[in-house]
């Protein structure tokens, strides 16, 4: 595996790789690398002769009072576990390549990024929309590869690159949970014992959701009460949104329909941690 750190060499290595009609595969990540962001790198082998995986702390998609200065970082363990995935290369930029001095150019998803997420996190989506594209123009991926634990996220990329004419097919990739059913995450290392035990109810809560589906319940409402009523009972858990909408548009729905996939999607704060899940429910 080849460790990339330059823009210009990254955008040279590309190129060169398409010349030669090899497909690229990009997967972007913010490291810290966990068995989803592996799932993403396997996904990608698969289906691509190189994977690109990236990885950048991107400062534009966090606020000024989140967690960008203690994000978890361990650029040696990332190294390995990406090349045991079977990672092409690691792409490292620096931060000063990425956004210079006087950097002014941002990308703004509309409606998309201002809903659910969104609400809680006004400039989130912008600067994950504008890293993509960046990590997109300098890697020139042919795919690239996004992991559903970050469903709106999948959305807005998606809505990105057909709105810009990107040419980067998205691929989405399922959630990989722990034995017990927590999603994994990077940030799931700031969780106390307790709270982490308490976090198991956003899974719980999902397939309950799943569950009353499945019973016949259609009532949009009735299904989210249901999950915010199971996570209140968690003493740490405070919600910041419970929500049931149509999982291609993000927009709110009523009731549940026969052969429309819904996005049961939540985000969650246990002590200072926020956490987000979600899963799609179908009525079969
Ligand atoms: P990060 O949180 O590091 O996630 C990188 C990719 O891994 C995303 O596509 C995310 O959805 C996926 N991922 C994370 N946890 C997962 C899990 N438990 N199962 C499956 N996939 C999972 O998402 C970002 O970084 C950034 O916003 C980024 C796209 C890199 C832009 O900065």
């Amino acid at each position: 595996m080849k460790t990339i750190v330059s823009t210009f060499e990254m955008q040279k290595f590309s190129e060169q790789a398409r010349l030669r009609e090899k497909t690229v595969g990009l997967v972007p990540t913010m490291g810290y690398l966990h068995k989803g962001h592996l799932s993403l790198i396997g996904k990608a082998k698969r289906s691509c002769d190189v994977v690109i995986t990236s990885i950048f702390v991107n400062p534009a998609q966090f606020a000024p009072d989140e967690d960008f200065a203690r994000y978890p970082r361990d650029i040696e363990r990332d190294t390995q576990l990406c090349k045991s995935a079977g990672s092409t290369v690691l792409f490292v930029p620096h931060e000063n390549e990425m956004y210079p001095e006087g950097y002014s150019t941002y990308i703004a998803v509309e409606r998309l990024s201002s809903i659910l997420e969104g609400k809680f996190r006004p400039t989130h989506f912008r600067g994950v929309a504008t890293v993509v594209a960046k990590l997109f123009s300098l890697t020139k991926p042919h795919k690239a590869f996004f992991g559903q634990k970050d469903a709106q996220q999948c959305v807005v990329v998606r809505k990105m690159v057909k709105d810009l004419n990107l040419g980067v097919e998205v691929v989405t990739a399922p959630i990989v949970r722990e034995k017990d059913g927590l999603a994994m995450s990077s940030r799931n290392v700031y969780l106390s014992a307790e709270e982490r035990s308490e976090a198991l109810i956003l899974h719980a809560s999902l397939r309950r959701a799943q569950e009353m589906a499945d019973h016949g319940e259609r009532n949009a409402a009735v299904i989210a009460g249901e999950v915010r009523h199971m996570i209140d009972t968690k003493p740490s858990a405070k919600i910041d949104y419970v929500a049931l909408v149509d999982a291609e548009s993000l927009a709110d729905i009523d009731s549940l329909e026969r052969g429309i996939p819904v996005l049961v999607a939540l985000a969650v704060r246990f002590g200072s941690t926020r956490l987000i899940d979600n899963t799609v429910i179908k009525i079969r």
